[in-house]
C-alpha cells in the first residue's frame, strides 16, 4: 500500500492531478462531439414507418435502458467493494485512508435515482418504464398476452443486452474499475442524448400517443419515465465526470494515472460502440 511519503514522491514525477482531471473532461467532451451516435440514431428513428415498427422500437428502447440502468449500482458496488485502489494520503489509519466510498458516491447518485421511492409510491425507473411500455401497448390495442410470442428479440440484440449488463464488471481490479467508469460516463451522456431525441421524435411524429401517455394515471403519467430521463441523465453524466476526476485524484499509483486515463477512454469508446451496434440492429428483423 502506498504511504503518504511514497505518494508525495510519485506525484513529483507525474502530471498534476488537476491537469489530469481537466484533460480527461476535455477528452470526454471531444469524444462526445466526434461520436456518430446521434446521426445514426436519427437515421433509425426516420426509418420507423409503421405502427408495428414503432412498437418494436419502443419495446427494445426500454429493454436497452433497463440493462444499462441495472449496471449503475453494480459499478458503485464494485468500487466500494474494492479497497486499496483509491487512497486519501491525508489520513493515517488504513481504513481512514480508503477513498473508494467517496469515488463510488458519484456513481451511486445516479443509482439512487433509479430506485426512487416516495410518498406517492414507486418511482423505480424500471417500474416507470413498464408503465410506459404498457401504455404504448394499450394505446395501440396490442394483445399483451401474445406480445412476447409475437415480438421475439433478435439474437443479436439479446447478445448486446447481455454485453451491456456485464461489460467490465467481472473483475475487482483497478483497470476494470477505470474501464467501467469510462463506460459509465458514456452511458449517462448518451442516455441523455437518446431520451431527448426519442422524446422530440415522438412528440413530432406521434403526438396522439404522447398525449394519451401524458394523461395522469394515479399519481404519475405513463409518459413520466421518458420525460424524466430527458432531464436527469445530464446530472448523472456530470456526477460521472466527477467520479472520473476523483478516481484519478485518489488512485494509489499516481505514476500510472496516464495509463488509467487510457482505460477510461477505452471504456467510454466501448459504450459508443455498443450503443451504435444496438441501434444499428434495433429493427434488423422484418416487420410483418
Ligand atoms: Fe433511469
Ligand atoms: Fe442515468
Amino acid at each position: 500500500m502506498a504511504t503518504m511519503t511514497n505518494l508525495s514522491l510519485d506525484t513529483r514525477g507525474s502530471p498534476d492531478p488537476e491537469v489530469d482531471s481537466i484533460s480527461i473532461e476535455k477528452w470526454v467532451e471531444d469524444a462526445i462531439n466526434a461520436a456518430p451516435n446521434k446521426q445514426r440514431m436519427r437515421r433509425q428513428l426516420d426509418a420507423v414507418a409503421s405502427e408495428a415498427a414503432l412498437i418494436r422500437f419502443l419495446h427494445r428502447f426500454v429493454l436497452f435502458n433497463d440493462a444499462l440502468a441495472a449496471r449503475v449500482p453494480f459499478v458503485a458496488g464494485l468500487i466500494h467493494l474494492t479497497p486499496n485502489v483509491f487512497l486519501d494520503p491525508s489520513e493515517g489509519v488504513d481504513f481512514c485512508r480508503q477513498a473508494n466510498g467517496r469515488v463510488a458516491a458519484y456513481v451511486a447518485e445516479a443509482a439512487s435515482d433509479e430506485y426512487h421511492l416516495d410518498a406517492e409510491g414507486s418511482g423505480v425507473h424500471q417500474h416507470l418504464s413498464q408503465r410506459f411500455l404498457n401504455g404504448v401497448l394499450t394505446f395501440h390495442r396490442v394483445d399483451r398476452a401474445a406480445f412476447d410470442r409475437d415480438h421475439p428479440l433478435p439474437p443479436v440484440l439479446d447478445r448486446i443486452l447481455d454485453e451491456a449488463r456485464a461489460k467490465f464488471l467481472d473483475e475487482r481490479t483497478a483497470p476494470a474499475i477505470f474501464r467501467a467508469l469510462g463506460f459509465h460516463v458514456g452511458l449517462e451522456f448518451f442516455a441523455h442524448q437518446e431520451f431527448n431525441l426519442v422524446d422530440a421524435w415522438l412528440r413530432a411524429r406521434f403526438p396522439a400517443l404522447v398525449e394519451a401517455l401524458e394523461q395522469e394515471r394515479g399519481s404519475r403519467s405513463e409518459y413520466i419515465w421518458l420525460a424524466l430521463h430527458t432531464v436527469v441523465e445530464i446530472g448523472h453524466y456530470r456526477a460521472g465526470i466527477e467520479a472520473l476526476k476523483s478516481a484519478l485524484r485518489f488512485y494509489r499509483h499516481p505514476e500510472e494515472k496516464p495509463a488509467m486515463a487510457d482505460l477510461i477512454k477505452e471504456g467510454f469508446n466501448a459504450f459508443v460502440d455498443l450503443q451504435s451496434r444496438y441501434y444499428d440492429a434495433i429493427l434488423c428483423d422484418p416487420v410483418s
